[in-house]
C-alpha cells in the first residue's frame, strides 16, 4: 500500500472515496460541515439531523454521490469526542479500509481534520488501516478476501506555519514500521501449532530480524542444559520438538549517545499448551496455539525497535517450547531446578509459562538487564477479571509501572494495574521445595506475577499479562478476528519516548 500526505482543501481531493470523522454532537451548520454539507447538496445534515451518523466511533455512513467533491464517494465516520484519541484515530482507519474494501474501492483518502498533532494522528490512522485489513486467510482456499486498498492519502489542510507535509511522513513511516511488525505477530500467532513449532518460530524470528540488522542468538537445548535451566526444560520434555531460546540484540548507533540502561522485553513462547499432564479441557484447547503470543510480540517489537532506532540498548528473548502430555513429561509432583538455582514443586503442568519465563528472566539479568518488561499469555485468571479490554499490569517497581501504564495511554492501549501485596506469596509455598508453580484459581493471575518476580530479583521489572487482550473473539468494525498484537505499540513506546529519554 502507497501511503502519502496531501495538503489541500478536501474536496479537491482524486481518490475513490474521502473519509471525513464526524464528532459527537456536532452540528452541520458550522465550520468544515457546514462547507462540507453545501458541497454534497445537503446529504451531511441529512444523516446528522435522521440520526444515522451520531459521530460514536465506529459509525458509518457511505454517501454515494458526493455532489462537488472530487472523490468519487464520502464515508462519514463516527470518531467520538474531542479531541479525537490515538485509540478513535486508529479505529476511524481500521473502519474505514475495511468498509471500504468491501465496496471496492482501491484507495481513499483521510481527513486529518482537528488534529493537534498530525504525526501522532497520521501514525494512528496508518496503524489502524494496516491493521484493519490484515485477514487472517492463510489457509483459506475459497471465500479469501481478494480485494485490496492500494493506496491512502491522508490530507491537511495547507497552512502558513510548520512543514504539515513532513509531520504527516514521519508519522506515516513509524505507523507503517510498528503495524507491520504488529501484522507479523498476528500472523504467527494464528499459525497452527503443527506449522508454527519452536524451531519454526525460531527460524522466522531469524528471518524476520536479521535483514534489520538485529544480532540473533539461538539457543538450542544442549546451551540450556549447560545453563542450568531446568524449569523450562522441564516443561519442553513431554514434547517430540526440541525447545529454542531466541535472543535478539538491537544495539543503538555508535556515533550516538545512548542511555546505559539495557531493556529486556522477554516473552512467553508456548506454541501449543495442551496443559500437559494436567491437561486443559477439549473446549477451547485449539485457541492455545496463541499461547506463544508473547514471544511473537517481543519479535515485533524487536523489528520494529531495529527500524526506530532509538537510543537504548535493547535485548529481546524468546523461550519457546511446547506443553505436551507423554511418557517423557514432567508430572505434577516433580520438583525442577531453575537456572537461578530455585527449586520448584510443579503442581499443576498447566502453569508452563511461568516456568519457561524463570529462565528466561534470569538469563536476560544474566545478559546484563537493567529494566525487565515480559509479556506473557499467562493466566485465565487475568481474562476473568478483565476480559480483553484491558491488558493486567505488574512489577516489582512502582516508577516502571507508571511509566508503562503512561506508554499506554499514548498510544490507546488499556493496561490495569494489579495487586502484589506479599500476602499473596503465601499461597505458592511448597512444603518440599523454595515455592510450588500454582497456588490455585483464587487471586491467580496476582500468584502467577508474584511467582515472576522471584526470578526477577531486584532488577526492576513489569510483567504484562495478555491472556485476555492478546486474542479478540468478537467481529469488529475495525479489525478481524483473532491475535491483536496488544501491548507492542505500548512497549515499542516505552523504549522509543522513555527508556531512552535518559539518554547521555
Ligand atoms: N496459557 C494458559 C493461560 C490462559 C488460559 C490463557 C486461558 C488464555 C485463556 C496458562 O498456561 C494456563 O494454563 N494457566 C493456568 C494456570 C493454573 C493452572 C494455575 C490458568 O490460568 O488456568
Ligand atoms: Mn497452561
Ligand atoms: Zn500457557
Amino acid at each position: 500500500m502507497e501511503i502519502k500526505p496531501e495538503l489541500s482543501k478536501f474536496q479537491d481531493v482524486e481518490a475513490d472515496a474521502l473519509a471525513v470523522p464526524i464528532f459527537e454532537g456536532e452540528k452541520p451548520d458550522q465550520g468544515l460541515l457546514k462547507e462540507l454539507d453545501e458541497l454534497s447538496g445537503g446529504m451531511v445534515s441529512e444523516v446528522i439531523s435522521s440520526g444515522e451518523m451520531r459521530g460514536k466511533l465506529g459509525d458509518a455512513v457511505y454517501i454515494h454521490r458526493p455532489g462537488k467533491i472530487a472523490a468519487r464517494r464520502l464515508l462519514l465516520l463516527g470518531a467520538g469526542s474531542q479531541p479525537v484519541t490515538p485509540d478513535a484515530w486508529s479505529k476511524c482507519g481500521g473502519t474505514a479500509a475495511r468498509f471500504l474494501r468491501t465496496k471496492g474501492a482501491k484507495n481513499f483518502a483521510l481527513l486529518l481534520r482537528s488534529a493537534s498533532d498530525l504525526s501522532a494522528a497520521a501514525q494512528n490512522v496508518v496503524e489502524g488501516v494496516t491493521l484493519g485489513l490484515f485477514e487472517p486467510d492463510t489457509y483459506k482456499t475459497r471465500d479469501k478476501e481478494a480485494r485490496t486498498i492500494d493506496r491512502l492519502t491522508l490530507v491537511a489542510n495547507d497552512g502558513p506555519s510548520g512543514n504539515k507535509a513532513g509531520e504527516i511522513a514521519t508519522g506515516i513511516q513509524r505507523g507503517t514500521i510498528i503495524a507491520d511488525a504488529m501484522n507479523l505477530a498476528r500472523g504467527l500467532a494464528n499459525e497452527p501449532s503443527s506449522t508454527l513449532t519452536p524451531s519454526e518460530l525460531a527460524s522466522r524470528a531469524k528471518t524476520n530480524a536479521s535483514p534489520l540488522g538485529l544480532d540473533v542468538d539461538i539457543l538450542d537445548q544442549e546451551r540450556m542444559e549447560a545453563l542450568g535451566m531446568g524449569a523450562l526444560l522441564g516443561v519442553a520434555r513431554g514434547s517430540d520438538q526440541p525447545p529454542k531460546l531466541v535472543v535478539l540484540t538491537y544495539t543503538p548507533p555508535a556515533s550516538r549517545p545512548s542511555s546505559t540502561d539495557i531493556v529486556a522485553v522477554v516473552g512467553k513462547g508456548i506454541t501449543f499448551d495442551s496443559g500437559g499432564i494436567s491437561i486443559k479441557p477439549a473446549a477451547g484447547m485449539e485457541q492455545m496455539k496463541y499461547d506463544m503470543s508473547g514471544a511473537a510480540h517481543t519479535l515485533a517489537i524487536m523489528c520494529a525497535i531495529a527500524q526506530l532506532k532509538p537510543n537504548v540498548k535493547v535485548i529481546g528473548l524468546m523461550p519457546t517450547c511446547e506443553n505436551m502430555p507423554s511418557g517423557h513429561s514432567y508430572k505434577p509432583g516433580d520438583v525442577v531446578r531453575a537456572m537461578s538455582g530455585k527449586t520448584i514443586e510443579v503442581v499443576n503442568t498447566d502453569a508452563e509459562g511461568r516456568l519457561i519465563l524463570a529462565d528466561a528472566l534470569t538469563y536476560a539479568r544474566k545478559l546484563g538487564a537493567t529494566k525487565i518488561i515480559d509479556m506473557a499469555t499467562l493466566t485465565g485468571s487475568v481474562v476473568v477479571a478483565l476480559a480483553a479490554v484491558n491488558t493486567g499490569l505488574f512489577g516489582n517497581n512502582q516508577a516502571l509501572i507508571d511509566e508503562v501504564r503512561q506508554s499506554g495511554r499514548e498510544v490507546g492501549e488499556k493496561l490495569w494495574p494489579m495487586p502484589m501485596d506479599p500476602e499473596y506469596r503465601d499461597l505458592f509455598k511448597s512444603d518440599i521445595a523454595d515455592i510450588k508453580n500454582s497456588g490455585g484459581r483464587n487471586g491467580g493471575a496476582t500468584i502467577a506475577a508474584l511467582f515472576l518476580s522471584e526470578f526477577a530479583e531486584d532488577t526492576p521489572w513489569v510483567h504484562l499479562d495478555i491472556a485476555g487482550t492478546a486474542w479478540e473473539s468478537d467481529r469488529k468494525s475495525y479489525t478481524a478476528k483473532g491475535p491483536t498484537g496488544a501491548c507492542i505499540r505500548t512497549v515499542v513506546n516505552y523504549i522509543c519516548n522513555h527508556a531512552s529519554e535518559g539518554a547521555r
